[in-house]
């Protein structure tokens, strides 16, 4: 791909074009940026390319002749011409691919108070934003244009630098990534990333970029190709904000339980709510090869973990030594939606039929309790479970 810059200071584009992944593929001839100085065409005596707008006001304007003259001997047949501009179209990726199909860009340059109008009347095809906030000059704008642009021209990126699966490319935000060392400053890398199951790691990372772009940008989500799965999962977490909300009015402290990411917390949490007896088996079904996660669903969808009504729910289990590092608690499952809270203040834990029932009238729900190793359930709310 040609790119032609035109600008009055060259001198602010040439480093970072010659640095890092950008200078690689310049220098691979991948792409191929032409700097062109609008001042070497300025046919005024001091080789002036701005003065004073018409009309007054502050800045200076830069003059139309030298920029249609720069424009008119660099343009290419085809070429597509854009003027870098706050008043623009607002670049995003979509744009960025519409341009890496093309074989070649003019970046116009502007600074001061900007280009007189005529000469963008004249040879500009479209005026280019990065963003809604005003730069000096055009010169960085058209440096991320640049940047974005080659990563997707092909050998641009090696092979394990991939823009497939990147913040827009999918429509989403990208998930969060992690690296060496599995534990920093008592911080953890989620399990489910150690243990080599690709199709954990990738049903994890599409749940994180769902998770991510429904709390920062959920406008993204109007036009993502997003698959039936996706829409569940988007409508479990919206219960569960939901269900959040409702624990948390009536004081309770608690908190999603992502079973994906803490297979070690959620094995300990296992043995709390399967019967010693029922175990083997249990784990044998929730725990196959190494596919732990969704075990806490399967526990208690397959009736591993006990679940009967009001009074008889309640059963006994040999406190475990690892308890404290649990923090006591309790876990909280929603049988029908697969959805499960840890809930950090048992003292709450009195309310929990009538919070049943407040959250979820009609559903099932399973209750685990695990600070004394006791564990009760109740598979419904009903008027008779409210204390
Ligand atoms: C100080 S700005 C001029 C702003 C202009 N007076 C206005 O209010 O729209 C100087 C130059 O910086 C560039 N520029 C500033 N903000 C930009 C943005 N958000 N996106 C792209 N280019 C920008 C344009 O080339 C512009 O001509």
């Amino acid at each position: 791909m040609k790119i032609k810059i035109l600008t009055l200071f060259p001198e602010m584009l040439e480093g970072p074009l010659h640095a890092s992944i950008l200078g690689r593929a310049i220098d691979a001839g991948l792409i191929d940026v032409e700097l062109v100085n609008i001042r070497d065409y300025a046919k005024n005596k001091h080789n002036n390319a701005d003065d004073y707008p018409f009309g007054g006001g502050a800045g200076m304007v830069m003059l139309p002749q030298p920029v249609v003259d720069a424009v008119e001997a660099n343009a290419l047949p085809g070429m597509r011409r854009i003027y870098m501009s706050p008043r623009g179209r607002t670049l995003n990726q979509k744009i960025v691919e519409e341009y890496a199909q093309c074989e070649s860009l003019l970046l116009l340059c502007g600074h001061y108070e900007g280009v007189d109008q005529r000469a963008l009347d004249l040879c500009i095809d479209e005026e280019l934003s990065i963003g809604d906030y005003v730069l000096t000059g055009g010169e960085l704008a058209a440096l991320i244009v640049v940047d974005a642009v080659s990563r997707l021209i092909p050998g641009v990126l090696g092979s394990d630098e991939s823009s497939a699966d990147e913040s827009f490319s999918t429509g989403l935000l990208e998930y969060p990534q992690y690296t060496r060392p599995a534990e920093f400053r008592g911080m953890k890398v989620p399990d489910v990333l150690l243990g080599g199951n690709h199709a954990d790691i990738a049903a994890w990372r599409r749940r994180e970029s769902l998770k991510l772009t429904r709390e920062r940008r959920p406008e993204l989500l109007n036009s993502a190709p997003l698959t039936e799965a996706d829409r569940e999962e988007l409508r479990r977490m919206e219960r569960a904000d939901e269900i959040l909300r409702a624990l948390s009015s009536d004081g309770v402290r608690a908190e999603r339980l992502d079973m994906f990411a803490e297979t070690a917390y959620a094995k300990a949490w296992f043995s709390r709510i399967v019967p010693e007896e029922r175990r083997r088996a249990a784990r044998k079904q929730c725990f196959s090869g190494r596919r732990h996660v969704g075990w806490l669903y399967q526990a208690f969808e397959m009736g591993y973990a006990p679940s009967v009504r009001g009074e008889e729910a309640e059963a006994k289990f040999a406190a475990k030594p690892e308890d404290a590092a649990l923090g006591g608690g309790a876990v909280l499952y929603l049988n029908r939606e697969n959805l499960a809270f840890r809930l950090e203040n048992p003292e709450a834990l009195s309310h929990l039929p009538r919070l049943a029932l407040l959250t979820a009238p009609d559903f099932s729900w399973s209750f685990a309790r695990s600070s004394r190793g006791e564990l009760y359930s109740y598979t419904k709310a009903t008027e008779a479970n409210i204390p």
